[in-house]
């Protein structure tokens, strides 16, 4: 598969979450699939574990079944966060225009999900469900890098991807769209995959560095 010609900084730094300009139209070929997944397994895990699946999922009735759940989690999440994002707005102009713009691209995802070409669901074997914060830690943390690894290398072959989340709301039932067992295996995230409409993407704005940093002590 080609592999776009930037370089890592610019990598790191333009892998956006990618909604309105996905290729709906573009199918995606299970090769670089593949091909992306080989490299994320390359991410660490706690005591090399390697409890991570990968649920591809290219099924349109699938697909369908995924976005129906998370349309509904979209939901719950707007209804639960409402309070959170007013106050937010409130903050700052320069912050309402922020999340007008995440919703807007947000919305366009919850409209078009089912018609991405391509679904990956990052799992881990174990449930975080009442596990001391160490335990969750170690769970996640032996998923999350491999889900951001697959993401950078879909970006260096002109695929587009964003981490979402909200059918997770809905994760047993998605479990059982998937035949995955939910008991023993809980999924992390939901990645739609597309080819971009371009490929040049910018750096995001972010908060200051220095207002984040802490160094030797908070
Ligand atoms: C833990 C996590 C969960 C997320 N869940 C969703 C989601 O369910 N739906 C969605 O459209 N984006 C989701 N996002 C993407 C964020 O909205 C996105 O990172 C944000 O819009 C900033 O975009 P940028 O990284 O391109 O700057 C999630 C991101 C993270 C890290």
């Amino acid at each position: 598969m080609s592999v776009l010609d930037i370089s890592i900084d610019a990598l790191l730094t333009t892998t956006r979450s990618v909604r309105k300009r996905l290729d709906l139209s573009r199918p995606v070929e299970p090769e670089v699939i593949r091909e992306c997944l080989e490299l994320a397994l390359q991410a660490p895990t706690g005591s090399n574990s390697q409890g991570w699946h990968f649920v591809v999922v290219t099924d349109p009735h699938q697909r369908h079944a995924l976005a129906t759940l998370y349309r509904k989690g979209a939901a719950q999440y707007i209804e639960l966060m409402a309070p959170v994002f007013q106050q937010r707005a409130a903050a700052s102009e320069q912050e309402a225009t922020t999340l007008a713009r995440v919703f807007d691209s947000g919305q366009y995802l919850i409209d078009h999900l089912h018609e991405v070409p391509v679904h990956v669901i990052p799992c881990i074997q174990g449930r975080t469900d009442h596990l001391p914060i160490v335990a969750q830690s170690s769970l996640w943390g032996s998923i999350m890098p491999a889900a951001w690894s697959f993401m950078l290398a879909a970006r260096s072959r002109g695929l587009g991807t964003s981490l979402t989340s909200f059918h997770l709301f809905f994760e047993q039932e998605a479990a059982e769209v998937l035949g995955i067992p939910y008991e023993e295996v809980m999924q992390a995230a939901l990645i739609p995959v597309a080819y971009t409409l371009g490929t040049d993407f910018k750096p995001a704005v972010r908060k200051p560095l220095e207002s984040v940093l802490h160094w030797d002590r908070w």
